[in-house]
């Protein structure tokens, strides 16, 4: 095991692993970015900041409107009486002080206001990278098709020109293109693309007709449609570095993603289901594997299973499951 090599590259930074816990509660205080640093992270992503608690920081005179629900008023108010920004510029510090892994920082936003100036503080508290989360569920009847990528790239291009700390986009994969938008992003200069974001969905309780949450966390089954965009994009845009991220549950997967194309996995419902030891776990499962495949480093495997090294045979492009119903007498395998 001494000889093996578990180092990665993504988006300029080192990582002594290329396990990354993602942005969520799990990152939220240095405390816990302790805790998953003895445990084995090779990075974290911090809890994110929302574009709208930077903005209320940018317009502190903005006031309450009397005709806003009263609900918007105790959600406005308690954006502006705690100071979000402020604490996550103590968050960075503090992470940056306490640990030595990457820190990354992580901001969710949909336009592009001017909360993009905001990134330069997040660079001088010193974080080592920032990963931005553009979350859009558009529904308007007059949406221009191509709005959303032209989107992407502006926020991305602008935030480019603000700091000089590695840029990271957390993906939708709810477009039509995936790959020529990662590759249009990679000629601006982004450094890094997380292949998906997870947004919030509804769900319906039928006793009580009323609006619940949808799951919070991922199952396994997420994970092969994070397998497959991954294989294509990193055989399609080799020079873009990858992160995957959703339905990593285990080591398998692991290794599974980095043999697609993945500079880095991203882990967290497993983490919140299995505790923060399960890094460790993981990472004996990479260990065993390398060992017994006889792999010195990552690098001598990443990627040799993805889009570019097995395109003839449509594994990855494949999207009907026609070779299992072309029998009528048969059933899908289980
Ligand atoms: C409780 C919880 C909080 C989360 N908070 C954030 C967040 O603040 N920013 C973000 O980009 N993603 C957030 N996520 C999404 C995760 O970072 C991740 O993308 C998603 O859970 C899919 O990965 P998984 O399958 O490993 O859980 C959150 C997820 C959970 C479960």
């Amino acid at each position: 095991m001494n000889n093996l090599n578990t180092e990665v590259t993504f988006a300029g930074l080192k990582l002594k692993n290329p396990i990354v816990i993602s942005s969520s509660g799990l990152t939220e205080t240095v405390d816990k970015v302790k805790i998953l640093e003895k445990c084995g992270a090779g990075a974290v992503v911090l809890k994110s900041l929302f574009e709208e608690q930077i903005m209320m920081n940018v317009d502190k005179d903005m006031s309450l409107n009397d005709n806003d629900y009263p609900e918007a008023q105790d959600f406005l108010r308690n954006f502006i009486t705690t100071d979000h920004v402020n604490k996550y510029i103590d968050l960075i510090r503090d992470c940056k002080a306490q640990c030595s892994i990457p820190i990354i920082a992580s901001i969710n936003c949909h336009t592009q206001r001017n909360w993009t100036d905001f990134a330069k503080k997040i660079e001088e508290a010193g974080a080592d990278a920032l990963e931005v989360n553009i979350m859009l569920v558009d529904t308007s009847k007059e949406f221009t098709f191509g709005a959303s990528e032209k989107l992407y790239i502006d926020i991305l291009s602008t935030l480019k020109k603000t700091v000089s700390i590695p840029v990271i986009i957390k993906m939708s994969k709810q477009f039509s293109n995936i790959v020529s938008l990662v590759n249009q992003l990679q000629h601006n200069d982004v450094n890094g693309a997380v292949l998906f974001n997870r947004p919030y969905c509804p769900d319906i309780n039928i006793e009580e007709m009323d609006f619940h949450p949808g799951p919070i966390f991922t199952e396994p089954a997420a994970f092969n449609e994070t397998l497959r965009w991954v294989g294509i994009v990193s055989g399609m845009v080799p020079k873009m570095d990858l992160a995957a991220s959703t339905g990593i549950h285990t080591g398998e997967n692991l290794i599974k993603i980095l043999l697609a194309g993945a500079h880095v996995a991203q882990i967290c419902s497993v983490i919140y289901r299995e505790g923060p030891d399960y890094i460790g776990e993981m990472l004996s499962t990479l260990h065993e594997w390398m060992k017994k495949q006889g792999y010195e480093n990552i690098e001598q495997f990443r990627g040799s299973m993805n889009f570019a090294n097995f395109e003839d045979e449509n594994y990855y492009e494949r999207t009907q499951f026609m070779k299992y119903f072309s029998n009528k007498d048969s059933f899908p395998p289980r």
